[in-house]
């Protein structure tokens, strides 16, 4: 039997990504700025993230799969939906759900900066950083969070649990 517990809770989370908004603002007063969400966990972050901004954003997504069905990274990355515009010359700030191991960043990283944005950010709602084993440069971080496994707001075990609107640990 596998159980939940609620880790953050969703007025938590609201309240926090109105202050990633609100920084987001401070530090691109002009904008465009191009959110990349990857999917599909970023995606309720995002929508969230740039509904908290004030600062005109664009909207993008690019599909990547390091993860098969179980709890630890394959090691594998692997580009499964590119985007469907150029970024060269624009403000870029990746959406993610949780920066985990940071292979999955650190891959990505490397294919858009040789797309010459004129900047690159990450922006991340959870980061484990206990089992970082490639080091990432995360500029908007929600919750640092301790080495559990954590579902829901976007983040899935097996494709379930992304509707969730806690963030909870699962314990099988
Ligand atoms: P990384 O390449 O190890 O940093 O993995 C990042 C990706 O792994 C995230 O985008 C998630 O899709 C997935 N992931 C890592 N930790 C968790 C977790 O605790 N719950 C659900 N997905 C996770
Ligand atoms: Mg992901």
């Amino acid at each position: 039997m596998s159980s939940l517990r609620v880790l953050i809770g969703a007025d938590q989370i609201h309240t926090r990504i109105q202050e990633l908004g609100a920084e987001i603002d401070r530090d691109y007063p002009q904008g465009p700025v191009y959110l990349i969400a990857i999917l599909k966990g970023a995606c309720f972050f995002l929508a969230d993230l740039a509904r908290a901004m004030k600062t005109p954003a664009r909207i993008e997504f690019i599909g990547i799969s390091s993860y098969g069905k179980g709890q630890t990274s394959s090691g594998e990355v692997r580009l499964t939906k590119d985007l469907d515009v150029s970024i060269e010359g624009h403000d870029v700030l990746v959406v993610e759900d949780i920066v985990d191991t940071g292979v999955t960043l650190t891959y990505l990283m490397k294919v858009l900066a040789q797309r010459k944005p004129k900047s690159l950010r990450v922006a991340t709602l959870l980061d484990k950083p206990e089992r970082r084993q490639r080091p990432v440069e995360v500029h908007y971080v929600g919750f640092r969070i301790p080495d559990q496994f954590v579902v829901g707001f976007g983040l899935d075990y097996a494709e379930d649990y992304r509707n969730l609107k806690d963030v909870c640990v699962l314990s099988e």
